[in-house]
Parts: C-alpha cells; sequence; structure tokens
C-alpha cells in the first residue's frame, strides 16, 4: 500500500520536475503532496535571476496546497531531483528536504494534526527513501507551540 503510494507520488514529483525553472543551478527538483481526499498537489523549484529569492519545489507546492484551501489535507511527500543535463534531470540518488522546507512541511503537518511520510528518490530509477517528518525535522518548532492547529 505505501509503496504504491511512494510510486505514485515519485512519478508525480517527476513529472513536475520537468517544469522546474531552474537555470542558475540546473538542478530539477519536483514535489508531491497526497491529500487525504487522493488527489495530488505537486510543485517545483522555482529559481530566480536574484538568487536568494529562489523557491523549493517543495514550498512551492505547499504554498498551493494551501491556496487550495487544503494545507490541513497533507499526509505525503514524494521528492524528486537530480542535475539536469540536455534539459533533462539524472540521477538516482535519492534527494531530502532542504532544512527550510522540512520547517515548511512542518506548518502544513501540525496544522494538519498528523505526521508526514515523506519519500525521496532521484531523477530516476527505482530507488527510494522513505521517512517520517518527525524523523527529518525532530522536535520541531510549529504552530502547536503557539497554540494552532492540529
Ligand atoms: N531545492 C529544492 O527545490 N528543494 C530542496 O529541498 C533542496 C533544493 C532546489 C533549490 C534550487 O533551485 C536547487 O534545488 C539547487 O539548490
Amino acid at each position: 500500500m505505501s509503496a504504491e503510494i511512494a510510486k505514485t507520488l515519485i512519478e508525480a514529483a517527476r513529472e513536475a520536475a520537468r517544469n522546474a525553472h531552474a537555470p542558475y543551478s540546473n538542478f530539477a527538483v519536483g514535489a508531491a503532496l497526497l491529500m487525504t481526499d487522493g488527489s495530488i498537489v505537486t510543485g517545483t523549484n522555482f529559481e530566480n535571476a536574484s538568487y536568494g529569492l529562489s523557491l523549493c519545489a517543495e514550498t512551492v507546492a505547499a504554498a498551493r496546497a494551501n491556496a487550495e484551501g487544503k494545507l490541513r489535507e497533507i499526509v505525503a511527500v514524494g521528492i524528486v531531483g537530480g542535475m539536469m543535463r540536455g534539459g533533462i534531470a539524472h540521477g538516482s540518488d535519492p534527494i531530502r528536504p532542504c532544512g527550510r522546507c522540512r520547517q515548511v512541511l512542518n506548518e502544513a503537518a501540525q496544522m494538519g494534526g498528523r505526521d508526514l511520510a515523506v519519500y525521496c528518490a532521484g531523477a530516476e530509477g527505482d530507488a527510494y527513501e522513505t521517512h517520517r517528518l518527525s524523523d527529518l525535522l525532530p522536535h520541531a518548532f510549529g504552530p502547536a507551540d503557539l497554540g494552532i492547529g492540529g
């Protein structure tokens, strides 16, 4: 069951990564969020010529879920990434969410009152890792500390 979910999310994240705007790093990232209703919300990295303004794929996906009124409904996340050559992302080493994205995902997790499954993969291949957000960001500070959510 969870293997099926992982594969579906990784596939959706890879599809999203095709739309990465990453002309500076040439590193394409895709994220796919599974919602309680079974729908999937995706995001991809969105870089900027003013480099520090760049947005990560996971953050874009979470903001997109929020814009759809579904911030509390995220149950699992698939994340993929790889260096682009010839406009296509390569590599099978799994990537894990950056620190900022872990904190952004924690906002959704605590607002929804549930831990998130996080499936991490590379741009190609069958290998993936399964994590819990609470393991990737232990002792998190979040909305619960401010008496909000969950
Ligand atoms: N990136 C993400 O989209 N998510 C992460 O968790 C790590 C990094 C993006 C940011 C930048 O566009 C590129 O990958 C290289 O750092």
